[in-house]
């Protein structure tokens, strides 16, 4: 069983593939990604594809774009010599983002046997639009923390401060990325990922968001603005499925609310949330390897950032820290969606 980091880039990656194929067959090999055996990340699976509602609007006529965020309240704790040389965009991007970005989009898998469900996830990786060296700077920002506060924490010092951190640390906190997927799914639409340490709430969620009524159809009312639908996956802190809708406001006149259909793990399953190691130890112990990174999929995922890597590495980021602790990451990701006339869901 081996744990992320896999490598630091590609290339690294694939001498690791290459050194550990010559001692083991691929399936002696559990390349772990704890993201996987979340209960949520697994429901994924079941809720795309154990339902027939979902499916037929999961797609680029119905979907306007989704949202992956993971959201940390911690920063580097004691793992500053690590991370320092990580960042935000290896130590969470290729892997855990990747693994919610794949399940999210893939294809419906042939069965529920390992290798039909890793071939869709590949496929998925594969047809990412590659992002040009050109574009990046378009399509990826980057973040450092500065001192701050925090509410469930308090004060807290900036990144540069941490213990085995470098004074002039170049190394992200943070990163937003805008991807597309070049497939008949999902053409045109935006995935949009971001993730980042000491940020105001801890939240690990998906946003699907669907694209808004076709019209406003209640004149001379005082609904002008319809708010699209959501469909939200949370993983952390609850585990739970919500969809957004509008309802009437009930009294005299037509008035618009936001409600929320919700349901929680918690609710009907009494479950209390588990790291996601659990499971996947239990799996390999089992040769069950349906939930465990395979080689391709890990080498695509690096590749997949491997120009982000390049060209984050040539250029010295301008203004760290760029957001204090406690805020939501650099205005530039807000920027990343605004472009598009979007903005970033406000996670309560
Ligand atoms: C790890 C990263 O893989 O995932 C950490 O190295 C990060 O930096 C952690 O904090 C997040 O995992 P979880 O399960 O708390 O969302």
């Amino acid at each position: 069983i081996i744990e992320k980091p896999f490598g630091r880039d590609l290339d690294s990656a694939r001498e690791l593939n290459a050194a550990i194929g010559e001692v083991l067959g691929e399936d002696q090999i559990y390349r772990i990604d704890h993201y996987l055996g979340k209960e949520t990340v697994q429901n994924i699976l079941v809720f795309r594809f154990a339902n027939g509602i979902f499916e037929p609007i999961w797609n680029r006529f119905y979907i306007d774009h989704v949202q992956i965020t993971v959201a940390e309240t911690v920063g580097v704790e004691t793992r500053g010599r690590y991370y320092d040389r990580a960042g935000a965009l290896r130590d969470m991007v290729p892997n855990h983002l990747f693994q919610l970005l794949s399940l999210v989009a893939m294809e419906p898998p042939n069965s529920f046997g390992a290798d039909a469900v890793r071939d869709e996830k590949a496929k998925i990786l594969q047809a990412i639009q590659p992002v040009g060296q050109e574009q990046v700077l378009h399509r990826a920002v980057r973040g450092q923390y500065g001192p701050g506060e925090i509410e469930e924490v308090g004060p807290v010092r900036g990144y540069r401060e941490e213990p085995e951190v470098g004074p002039d640390s170049a190394t992200e906190t943070y990163t937003a990325l805008k991807l597309m997927i070049d497939n008949w799914r999902w053409a045109d639409i935006p995935f949009y990922l971001r993730t980042g340490k000491r940020m105001p709430r801890r939240v690990t969620e998906i946003a699907i968001q669907f694209k808004r009524a076709p019209y406003v159809l209640f004149r001379d009312t005082p609904v002008h603005h319809l708010p699209p639908n959501q469909l939200l996956i949370r993983i952390a802190p609850e585990e739970s499925i919500s969809l957004r809708f509008g309802a009437k406001v009930p009294g005299p006149g037509l008035r618009m609310g936001n409600v929320e259909m919700d349901f929680a793990y918690a609710d009907y399953f009494g479950s209390s949330p588990a790291t996601g190691y659990e499971t996947l130890l239990y799996d390999a112990m089992n040769g069950d390897a349906t939930l465990f990174q395979r080689a391709d999929s890990v080498e695509l995922g690096w590749s997949v950032i491997q120009p982000i890597l390049d060209v984050w590495g040539a250029l010295t980021p301008r203004g760290f820290p760029n957001y204090a602790a406690g805020t939501w990451g650099p205005w530039e990701a807000d920027e990343l969606l605004a472009r598009d006339g979007r903005a970033w869901r406000k996670c309560e």
